[in-house]
C-alpha cells in the first residue's frame, strides 16, 4: 500500500489537521454505489448499469429484508463489483458471530456492526476473520444529535465526535477493519488510528448534482472526502436520481482520481 503526500487542511473547527491520501486503490474501487432501491427488479437494472463502472454495491436493511440473500446473488451474476452488506447487525456476541459467518458464505466483502455496545460485540470481527468478510463499525448514527447524549447517558461535556473518535479506537483494538463516518471525522480518525484502518464515509454530495429533498446534513464532496483520508465513498441518490447514472458514476470515479493524483 502506498500514500500520497501529507494534506494539511482545515477542518469545520478551525484544527490543522493532516491525512494522507490513498493511492494504492483503483479510484473505481473506492466508490460504493448504494443500491437503495424498492425491490428485486430495480436493483437488477442498477447492477447491470452500473457493474463494470463501480467498484462496489452496498445492500441495505431494506433490499435485504425484502428479497433476501437471493439479492446478493443478483449483485454477484450481473457484475464483478464487491458486495457491501450494510445490516448494523447489533445483538449478543454468539448471535452477531453467527450472522458474521453466515454473511461470508455468501461472498460479502463488507459487513457492519454496531460500535455502541462495546468491545464484545466488535470482538466477533476478530473471530471471523478467517472467512475474509471485513468487518466495519458503525460508530455512532448520523441522526444522534449531540443534545441527545447526555440524556442517554453519557457523561456530560463528551462532543459527539469525541464519542465517534472512542469507538472508532475501540472498534480498532477489537479487530474490526474500519469504520463508517462522516466527513467530518474523517480527517480524525486516520490522524489517530493510521492508514490502514479504513475509513467508509456516506453523505457525499458532488458539487454539480442536486438531490431534491435532502436529509443529509453532514455532507462532502467526493474531493473533500478523498482528500480528508477517506479510504471508500458511499454515494447513492446523486447517482440513482440522475437522467446518466453510469455518466454520474465515471465523473465521481474521475473526482476521486484527480484527488489523488494531486496529492
Ligand atoms: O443517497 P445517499 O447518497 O444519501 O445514500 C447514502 C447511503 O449511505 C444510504 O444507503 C444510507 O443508508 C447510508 N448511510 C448514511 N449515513 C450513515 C450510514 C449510512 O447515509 N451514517
Amino acid at each position: 500500500m502506498f500514500w500520497g503526500s501529507l494534506h494539511v487542511l482545515r477542518d469545520s473547527n478551525h484544527f490543522i489537521v493532516e491525512t494522507q491520501v490513498n493511492l494504492s486503490v483503483p479510484a473505481k474501487d473506492r466508490l460504493v454505489f448504494a443500491l437503495d432501491v424498492s425491490g428485486r427488479k430495480k436493483a437488477e437494472e442498477y447492477v447491470r448499469l452500473l457493474g463494470d463502472t463501480v467498484g462496489c454495491f452496498k445492500v441495505g436493511l431494506e433490499l435485504f429484508v425484502k428479497e433476501g440473500p437471493d439479492i446478493l446473488k443478483v449483485v454477484r451474476d450481473n457484475s464483478s463489483a464487491s458486495i457491501f452488506l450494510d445490516l448494523k447487525l447489533h445483538d449478543i456476541p454468539a448471535t452477531v458471530n453467527a450472522a458474521l459467518r453466515a454473511a461470508s458464505t455468501y461472498e460479502v466483502r463488507f459487513i457492519t456492526v454496531h460500535a455502541g455496545d462495546g468491545e464484545s460485540i466488535l470482538k466477533t470481527a476478530a473471530e471471523v476473520s478467517e472467512t475474509g468478510i471485513q468487518v466495519l463499525a458503525v460508530t455512532v448514527l448520523t441522526s444522534l444529535s449531540e443534545s441527545e447524549l447526555s440524556r442517554l447517558g453519557y457523561r456530560d461535556g463528551l462532543s459527539l465526535n469525541q464519542l465517534v473518535l472512542d469507538r472508532a479506537g475501540m472498534a480498532q483494538k477489537s479487530g474490526c477493519a474500519g469504520v463508517v463516518c462522516s466527513g467530518e471525522e474523517v480527517a480524525d480518525i486516520k490522524k489517530s488510528y493510521g492508514p490502514n484502518f479504513k475509513a467508509v464515509v456516506p453523505g457525499i454530495r458532488p458539487s454539480w448534482g442536486a438531490v431534491k429533498v435532502d436529509d443529509q446534513s453532514r455532507i462532502v464532496t467526493p474531493k473533500d472526502a478523498i482528500s480528508r483520508g477517506a479510504d471508500l465513498i458511499v454515494v447513492g441518490r446523486p447517482i440513482r436520481d440522475t437522467n446518466d447514472p453510469a455518466g454520474a458514476a465515471r465523473k465521481i470515479i474521475e473526482e476521486i482520481e484527480s484527488t489523488a493524483m494531486s496529492s
